[in-house]
């Protein structure tokens, strides 16, 4: 499978660098080919400007975006697989990767309404998988509600809503402090989440 990783950390030294590229070892170990995707690296601009606004909103699936987010699009063309690595910050995701959505998931490409209201997508990924990671304890989101919010809105509404037919969320909790077991582990299971992808 051709996998594209969309990587949203400002840091690839960071541990959510080595938690995608552990991951992405794995993707290679089990045959897949990669597309890597640094979004502050490639500096992409998380800001929606006033004339691609006016495009999402004139409703019109024809109408050309903005290059950048052609872009975007065609390497989603290409991907049968799509990644997100992301750290968890309030709650979220980072703003770069909010901001992602925003200006790729456009009208006539991620969702378009047909004459019976039911929603249509151009998208063409088989399977998504959102690894984020997190300050707080796996036990402690949960508690919170916060990994079933987190579900909800970027699984559901952003991933399966556009017709991904397979998605998943891995939360990858416990990460305050500098606790060396826990990022072994974790580094073990992101490589066998690659692998298994
Ligand atoms: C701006 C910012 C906001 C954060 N917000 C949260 C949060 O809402 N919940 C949480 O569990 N962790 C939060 N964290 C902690 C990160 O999710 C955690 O450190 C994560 O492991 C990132 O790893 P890395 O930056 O060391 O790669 C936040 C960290 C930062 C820098």
């Amino acid at each position: 499978m051709h996998v594209l990783v969309i990587f949203a950390h400002p840091s690839r030294g960071s541990f959510t660098g080595q938690v995608a590229e552990a991951f992405c070892q794995g993707l290679h170990t089990a045959g897949h080919t990669v597309e890597f995707a640094d979004l502050y690296q490639e500096g992409f601009n998380p800001t929606m400007e006033a004339a691609q606004f006016d495009l999402e909103t004139s409703m019109d699936p024809q109408s050309p975006r903005p290059g950048d987010v052609q872009a975007e699009q065609a390497r989603l063309d290409r991907a049968e697989g799509l990644v997100f690595v992301y750290p968890f910050w309030w709650s979220d995701v980072p703003a770069i990767l909010k901001g992602w959505f925003d200006r790729v998931w456009t009208y006539g490409y991620a969702y378009a309404y047909e004459a019976d209201r039911s929603r249509t997508s151009q998208l063409r990924v088989q399977k998504a998988l959102a690894l984020c990671l997190a300050g707080h304890t796996d036990e402690k989101l949960e508690a919170l509600g916060l990994r079933d919010a987190h579900y909800r809105i970027l699984v559901e509404d952003r991933l399966l809503g556009v017709g991904i037919p397979e998605a998943h969320l891995e939360i990858m909790g416990g990460l305050s402090g500098n606790l060396p077991e826990r990022r072994t582990e974790l580094l073990l299971r992101a490589r066998s989440l690659g692998q298994a992808f």
